[in-house]
């Protein structure tokens, strides 16, 4: 995996609502709202009373573009607290002081930004700013153990000249860092960077006539999640899909197929130029041997016999194929669970298995959860319980990034 070279607009789509309190340091605040900005996030402030006595609103006002926040009763809107909770992606209190740290730690809410933070569920950022002997106190000690034990994210300042003229540690933490940490926060990791990944997914539909298929509940959303997913995390998608009703995801290449024998064709066509193969699709295992030209009729017929013949596994005949890419295929299942995925994995040359149980309550086609058992042929095995498609497909990418991007490809373990 290659280094992080995101966007300059890495932000972009991003709110931030960035909290301003009573330190000398608010005037810093002033240059992490333009760098946010710059960077593409949309940003609403909110100050403290204290922070107003040092730096005015409107100056925030002027380069957020949004009206900054500094009384609950004020407010145009009724509840602040609860809007900017609900759309804020994450909250950096930029600078931090000793007050707001006790407050923060005990739950007080006697402010906006206070109040805000008992409503929020996205990831908090603090970067305290205050004198030297007021860090080092027993009391914001403590404070800030027990933010840090909340999953609050608490930057430490940086030792250098304050305010009273002392060097110590109590400077707010250099702008390089906030922005740093908030990325860390609010961007997926950009670890499938340099990664051109062909993912399959949805059903195929095999043409009876010019009016009838036979095809399978696949919704598509589970190759959905896992291209959306393998884009935020920075690699390169061709998604070839069956037709689904759901709309596919934005910034990846898609190629529309109708059967399996043009997703075979379509697959094949990109294999060679990926690195990895997810194979999410529910091919058709059969489809009939004659498609009919015109509509068929009735014609007075009781019953009708249909003469299928098999597909081509195309799972099976890429791995067969490859020269260096990592192949991961799925196993849907309704019984024996395990054993059925292990002998996929074996007999289609896997380096992964993703084993689905489409039968489980809450889980499997058509629904927005999942739950998995992800197998490796060297013999791994990571159980994902009931989850989002989208944290699973996240799930996924993990394990092949851990088990086979970063390991050495051996022989299969599997018995
Ligand atoms: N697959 C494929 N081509 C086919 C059938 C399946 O590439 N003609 C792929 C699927 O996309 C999946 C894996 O093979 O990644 C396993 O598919 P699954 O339907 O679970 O199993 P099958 O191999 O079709 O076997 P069975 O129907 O007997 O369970």
């Amino acid at each position: 995996m290659v280094d992080d070279a995101r966007p300059a607009t890495v932000l972009g789509g991003k709110h931030l609502v960035l909290g301003v309190t009573g330190s000398i340091a608010a005037y810093k605040a002033v240059g992490l709202l333009r760098a946010l900005r710059a960077q593409g996030a949309t940003v609403s402030v909110v100050m403290t009373r204290g922070a107003t006595k040092f730096m005015p609103p409107l100056t925030f006002e002027v380069l957020s573009g949004h009206r900054v926040v500094t009384d609950l009763f004020e407010a145009q809107d009724a509840m602040p607290h609860l809007t900017m909770a609900e759309e804020a992606d994450a909250v950096l209190v930029a600078p931090a002081t000793a007050n707001f740290l006790a407050k923060a730690a005990l739950g007080l809410a006697d402010d906006v930004l206070t109040t805000m933070l008992l409503n929020v569920r996205c990831p908090v950022i603090v970067a305290p700013a205050m004198d030297g002997d007021m860090w080092t106190h027993p009391t914001v000690i403590q404070h800030v153990d027990t933010l840090r034990a909340r999953g609050v994210v608490v930057l430490d300042p940086e030792v250098g000249p304050l305010a009273s003229g002392r060097v110590a540690q109590g400077r707010l933490p250099t702008e390089a860092k906030i922005l740093e940490a908030a990325h860390a926060a609010v961007l997926s990791p950009a670890d499938w960077q340099g990664q051109r990944v062909l993912v399959s997914a949805g059903p195929t539909q095999e043409p009876l006539d010019p009016v009838r298929f036979l095809s399978n509940r696949s919704s598509g959303k589970m190759g959905y999640a896992i291209a959306e997913a393998v884009r935020d995390r920075g690699g390169e998608v061709v998604l070839v899909t069956g037709p689904c009703a759901v709309p596919p995801p934005s910034g990846v290449t898609i190629v529309p197929v109708n059967t399996a024998s043009e997703m075979a064709d379509a697959l094949s066509h990109h294999f060679s130029s990926c690195t990895v193969l997810i194979m999410a699709a529910a091919v058709a295992d059969f489809r009939p041997r004659v498609t009919a030209v015109e509509k068929l009729k009735k014609q007075g017929k009781s019953e009708m016999e249909l003469v299928l013949e098999a597909t081509p596994d195309i799972l099976a005949m890429l791995s067969a194929r490859r020269t260096s890419q990592v192949v991961v295929g799925f196993a849907a299942e309704t019984e024996d669970l395990l054993s059925h995925a292990k002998d996929k994995l074996k007999g289609k040359g896997l380096d992964l298995i993703v084993a689905n149980d489409v039968k489980q309550a809450g889980g499997g086609f058509g629904s927005d959860d999942n739950a998995a058992v992800i197998l490796s042929a060297t013999g791994e095995q990571r159980v994902c319980g009931l989850m989002a498609k989208r944290q699973l497909a996240d799930e996924i990418l993990n394990a092949v990034r851990d088990l086979c991007l970063m390991a050495p490809r051996g022989a299969s373990l599997v018995e």
